[in-house]
């Protein structure tokens, strides 16, 4: 592997435990405008120092992220379908490595959609830029997408997705965590890191998948709604570092998230315009 492919890597993944809290931010990207995620730059800005990466399409970048930021920047380069089709699978490459290299991404990401209609298209696509980003030195992380299918994300399925986005060739594989996690890690020779889904019934909900997927051998998560969806979006950030760099229990984690929101009024939802 080149060195500014290794040295991208390790900039995501810091010593301190080689693993990584990455925050996810590219949602608009198909769902439009999600709660607490409508104005990007004020969602991105109070969260940034304390995320190894941050999830983002170019467009977000472009507009809402402070040139200055020293937090590396995983890239969406997929896309071209949103909610209002059934078919979300319907992606294309949407940035080009060029255009990934002059935004100094550390990483580009894109969905794959395994079993889906679009199934071919999506890994041809994952197979395609990773020649491109081995050529600059760029790594790829591919995403297990289930599109509007949840019901999918079971050890079986995962272990299947996870495996083939590896044999293709992507370095980091974003996944979803399940029962039998571990079966899906075992499978996948490259780092995998965990999205949160949907919001959890509970921030300790989320802590507690963080947890388990550590447990079982994730190296990180990649998480948005259950972050800044939260009304302690900076506290779950820093009880979710304690999980994923220092190996906190949740009750750990749990007590900073307790004391930062004995400390900090909680993040309301922005009024909505009469
Ligand atoms: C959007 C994504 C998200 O980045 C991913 O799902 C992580 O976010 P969340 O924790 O909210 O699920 O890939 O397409």
């Amino acid at each position: 592997m080149d060195w500014g492919l290794r040295n991208r890597l390790a900039r995501m993944f810091p010593e301190v435990s080689g693993n990584t809290v990455m925050l996810a931010v590219d949602h608009g990207y198909f769902m439009g405008p999600t709660r607490r995620l409508e104005n990007p730059r004020a969602t991105i800005t109070p969260l940034a120092p304390y995320a190894d990466a941050l999830a983002v399409t170019r467009g977000v970048l472009r507009t809402s992220v402070a040139p200055g930021t020293t937090t590396p920047i995983v890239l969406r380069v997929s896309g071209g379908a949103t909610i209002l089709k059934e078919d979300l699978s319907h992606e294309t490459i949407t940035t080009s490595m060029d255009e990934a290299l002059r935004l100094n991404a550390s990483a580009v990401a894109l969905s794959i959609f395994v079993g889906a209609a679009h199934e071919h298209e999506s890994l041809t696509n994952l197979a395609q830029l990773v020649d491109d980003g081995e050529s600059v030195g760029m790594p790829v992380m591919a995403i297990t997408a289930v599109g509007k299918e949840l019901e999918k994300r079971d050890a079986r399925y995962l272990a299947l997705a996870c495996r083939v986005a590896a044999e293709l060739g992507a370095h980091l594989v974003k996944t979803y965590y399940c029962d039998d996690f571990s079966k899906v890690v075992e499978g996948c020779p490259v780092p995998l890191v965990v999205a949160g889904g949907p919001k959890l019934d509970s921030d300790r909900a989320a802590l507690e998948l963080a947890h388990g997927a550590i447990a079982e051998g994730a190296r990180g998560v990649d998480m948005g709604r259950n972050i800044w969806q939260s009304d302690h979006p900076v506290a779950m950030l820093k009880s979710l570092r304690a999980i994923v760099h220092d190996r906190a229990t949740v009750d750990e984690a749990y007590r900073i998230l307790e004391q930062e929101r004995a400390r900090v009024p909680p993040v309301g939802d922005r009024p909505v315009a009469a």
